[in-house]
C-alpha cells in the first residue's frame, strides 16, 4: 500500500521560503511524548528552543509514564477521536503498526534533500521507513544493557566494577553487607523487562537473537531461559521492599543520593545523573551489564508526523529537519544520555559514558552484535512484547517460579504471534 505523497520537493522549497519570509508565528506543532522526568525534560527543551528559533511554536502534550505505554494509549484515543497530534514520540514496531494504518505523513522531501539515507544506520531505518518512504525522524539511539553504579558505594564494596555475573553478585552482596539497597529498581513491567533484556543477553548473543528476535520456541523454552529467570530471581533479592510501582527516575535518584548501589537501566538514566550535576567517574560509574560487553541492545526514539492537514505540513517538516540537524543531534543527546542517530556526529561534546556508548554502538553494528531491545519494542511487535512483560513481571514478583515462567513464556509468545 503506498502512502499518499505528502508534499512535493518543489512545494516543500516554496513553503520553507514562505515561512522564512512571512508566516513564522502561525506555525506550531502539538507534540505527544512521555519525556517528563528531569533529565528528559531538559533534553526536550533543546528541541523546543530549536523550533521556537525557527518560529515554530511548541504545544506540549506530555503523557507521564516511562517506556511510553500510557502515551500510546492516549494516542490511540486521540486518533480514534479523529484528533491526532501533529507529532508523536514513538518506538520501533509501534511506528510500523501506525504506518500500516496509513495515518503517517511521509518525510521524503526533507529526508531526500538532506541525505538521511547516508547517515542513519540500517538498524534504525528498519523502523524509520515504510514502503520505501521515510515516516519517522530518529532523534537518538538509546541502549538498554547498562548498569549505573554509585561511585562511593562501589569503592566501599571493593572498588572494582564487575565484569562477570559472579563478580556482579559479589559486589551486590558487599553492598548489602554495607547496609545500603544494592539494586535500585522500579516495579513496573517495562522496567523489569529492560533488566531482562540484559540478563538474556548476558547468556549469549546467539541466545538473545534466537529467543528475542527470532522468537524460536526452542530457545524460549530452553534451560538457558530458566537460567535467565533464575538470575532475575537472584536480582530480586537485592531490591528493597518498596520497589513496586516505583518510577524509573526515582530509582535513579536512589543511586544518585547513595541510598542504593546501582540501577540496571537504559542510558536515559544517565540524563538524571547529569541533571543532578553528577559526573561519570567521579560520582557514578557506567558499565555494560556484566557478560554483555561488546554487545548492545538498542532502541531509538523517533518522531512521526500524523496527517493532520496542509497547514501543519511545513512545521512538521521543519521539526523533522531540526531533529536530524547534526548540531542538534549532539546537543540533545549530550543531555538525554543517549547517542546520536546520525553516524557522522563527532563525540567531542560527550562525556566518557557517551563516548563509550558511541564506540560500543559502532563496534556492535560492525560485529553483528547489535540487537533490538525487546523491552523497548525493537525486537518484536507490541503483542509479543506485552506477552513477555506479563510473564517477566509475574516471575519478578514471585508469582511464578523459573520453570513455570519458561513454560508460560513459550505459550504466551506463541499466542501473541
Ligand atoms: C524509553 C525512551 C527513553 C526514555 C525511557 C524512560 O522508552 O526510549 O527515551 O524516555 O523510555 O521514559
Amino acid at each position: 500500500m503506498r502512502i499518499g505523497k505528502f508534499i512535493t520537493a518543489a512545494a516543500f522549497a516554496t513553503l520553507m521560503a514562505a515561512s522564512v519570509s512571512g508566516s513564522k508565528a502561525q506555525e506550531s506543532v502539538e507534540v505527544l511524548h512521555w519525556w517528563t522526568s528531569g533529565g528528559e525534560a531538559a533534553a526536550l527543551n533543546v528541541l523546543k528552543q530549536n523550533l521556537e528559533k525557527q518560529g515554530v511554536t511548541w504545544q506540549d502534550m506530555p503523557v507521564a509514564g516511562g517506556g511510553g505505554g500510557d502515551a500510546m494509549t492516549v494516542l490511540r484515543a486521540r486518533v480514534t477521536a479523529g484528533n491526532p497530534p501533529t507529532a508523536v514520540q514513538m518506538l520501533g514496531y509501534d511506528i510500523l503498526d501506525w504506518a500500516k494504518e496509513g495515518v503517517l505523513g511521509d518525510l521524503d522531501p526533507v529526508a531526500n534533500k538532506e541525505g538521511w539515507d547516508k547517515v542513519i544506520p540500517a538498524a534504525l531505518q528498519k523502523f524509520s521507513k515504510y514502503d520505501g518512504h521515510w515516516i519517522a525522524a530518529p532523534v537518538n539511539v538509546h541502549s538498554t544493557n547498562w548498569v549505573w553504579i554509585n561511585k562511593a558505594a562501589l569503592d566501599a564494596a571493593g572498588g572494582k566494577a564487575p565484569t562477570t555475573w559472579d563478580e556482579l553478585v559479589a559486589v551486590l552482596d558487599k553492598m548489602k553487607a554495607n547496609g545500603i539497597t544494592p539494586l535500585a529498581a522500579g516495579g513496573q513491567a517495562w522496567q523489569e523487562a529492560t533488566m531482562f533484556d540484559a540478563v538474556v543477553l548476558s547468556l549469549g548473543n546467539d541466545f538473545y537473537k534466537s529467543a528475542m528476535i527470532d522468537l524460536d520456541p526452542a530457545a524460549l523454552g530452553s534451560d538457558k531461559m530458566k537460567e535467565a529467570f533464575d538470575r532475575m530471581a537472584k536480582l530480586r533479592t537485592y531490591v528493597d521492599d518498596n520497589f513496586s510501582g516505583r518510577d524509573w527516575n526515582l530509582a535513579s535518584a536512589m543511586v544518585i543520593n547513595g541510598q542504593a548501589g546501582m540501577q540496571m537501566m537504559g542510558d536515559w538514566a544517565k540524563g538524571e545523573f547529569l541533571k543532578a550535576g553528577q559526573k561519570p567517574g567521579n560520582d557514578f560509574v557506567c558499565i555494560r551489564f556484566p557478560g554483555t560487553q561488546g554487545s548492545v541492545t538498542f532502541n531509538s526514539d523517533q518522531f512521526v508526523m500524523f496527517k493532520v492537514g496542509a497547514d501543519k505540513q511545513n512545521a512538521q517538516l521543519k521539526m523533522a529537519s531540526a531533529i536530524e540537524d547534526p548540531g542538534f543531534q549532539s546537543a540533545f543527546n549530550v543531555v538525554k544520555g543517549s547517542v546520536p542517530a546520525r553516524t557522522d556526529v563527532p563525540d567531542t561534546a560527550f562525556d566518557d559514558c557517551g563516548k563509550k556508548g558511541m564506540k560500543d554502538l559502532a563496534e556492535a553494528n560492525q560485529n553483528g552484535t547489535l540487537f533490538g531491545s525487546m523491552a523497548q519494542g525493537h525486537a518484536a511487535p507490541a503483542a509479543v512484547k506485552n506477552a513477555l512483560y506479563d510473564v517477566v513481571d509475574r516471575a519478578f514478583n514471585g508469582e511464578l517460579n523459573s520453570q513455570d515462567a519458561v513454560q508460560e513464556l513459550v505459550a504466551a509468545v506463541a499466542a501473541a504471534q
